[in-house]
């Protein structure tokens, strides 16, 4: 694939992307992707390069002739190529861009460290949608890198907790209950979504008192008895040590390891509002 260096997402960050899981031959979550990607383009003000239907049709034909049947498919808006200029008033036609990305890897469910991130977090304008501006993520990655820990973690800018470099956060409370975040400032993640549908399953047969999406002190976060991190990437992945704090007895959680079979169950033979087939 040849990206123009003129393409308005090149040299200014005007493009938005977003990621959809390939299963078994299925695109996992596919609408809910599109969906969003359509959202994020509207907020970056990129005219849609095709209508919704023939934007998922190229997607799946994409990943049909990869003949991946394991790994991610990514794709990108974008203004596309113009003149250089700030303005995109010179970039005549809308771009997508997709590629397929092969991976056999089982999901990894071993428990990880997280820092706290001393990078900003992007402002919520910016923070609800996924453009290609990933400096602040990349940042926070990578500090999480030099501490040896797998992600940072953000607060907002009430000092409440946010959400992790590319993953969303949710924890287990004293009193058993499943809490995340509000997306009020933060990206709605697709499997953070998905497993408070899940855990609905949990509450039902006693192993979790209820669920509750609002804002988390830190505290509140630190002194939870599981923490987890969300995301297409991670899936569910438990968290043991956050900071100088470990977690409980520095082991993976219960809640965490059942919402990632959970969430593995849907995905090998979840509903069909959620499994995309793929004609290979
Ligand atoms: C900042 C941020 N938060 C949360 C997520 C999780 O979202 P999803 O797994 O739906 O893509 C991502 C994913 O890349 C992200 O970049």
């Amino acid at each position: 694939m040849v990206i123009l260096m003129d393409d308005h997402m090149v040299h200014r960050g005007h493009g938005v992307f977003d990621t959809a899981a390939i299963k078994k031959g299925h695109l996992y979550e596919l609408h809910q992707h599109v969906d969003r990607i359509i959202r994020s383009g509207t907020v970056a003000k990129i005219v849609l390069p095709f209508d919704r239907e023939t934007i998922r049709r190229i997607l799946i034909q994409t990943v049909s002739v990869s003949k991946c049947m394991n790994g991610s498919l990514r794709y990108w808006m974008s203004a596309g190529p113009g003149d250089f200029q700030l303005s995109p008033s010179g970039c005549h036609q809308p771009a997508l861009y997709a590629i397929v990305i092969e991976d056999q890897s089982l999901f990894d469910s071993r428990g990880i460290k997280v820092v706290t991130s001393s990078i900003p977090i992007k402002p919520p304008q910016f923070a609800t949608m996924k453009s290609v501006n990933y400096l602040p993520n990349v940042l926070s990655k990578m500090e999480a890198e030099e501490q040896v820990a797998f992600a940072a973690i953000w607060l907002d800018d009430d000092g409440f907790i946010a959400e992790g470099s590319n993953m969303n956060v949710a924890f287990v409370t004293k009193e058993q209950e499943l809490l995340m975040p509000k997306f009020d400032k933060i990206l709605s993640g697709c499997p953070a979504r998905r497993v408070l549908t899940l855990a609905e399953g949990l509450v039902r047969v006693g192993k979790l008192r209820g669920i509750r999406v609002d804002n988390v002190c830190i505290d509140e976060g630190k002194s939870a008895d599981e923490m987890m991190l969300l995301g297409s990437g991670v899936l569910v992945r438990p968290v043991i040590q956050w900071d100088e704090k470990v977690k409980g007895d520095g082991k993976e959680g219960p809640i965490s390891k059942t919402l990632l079979n959970y969430i593995l169950e849907d995905m090998n033979s979840g509903l069909s509002s959620v499994r995309v087939p793929v004609r290979y």
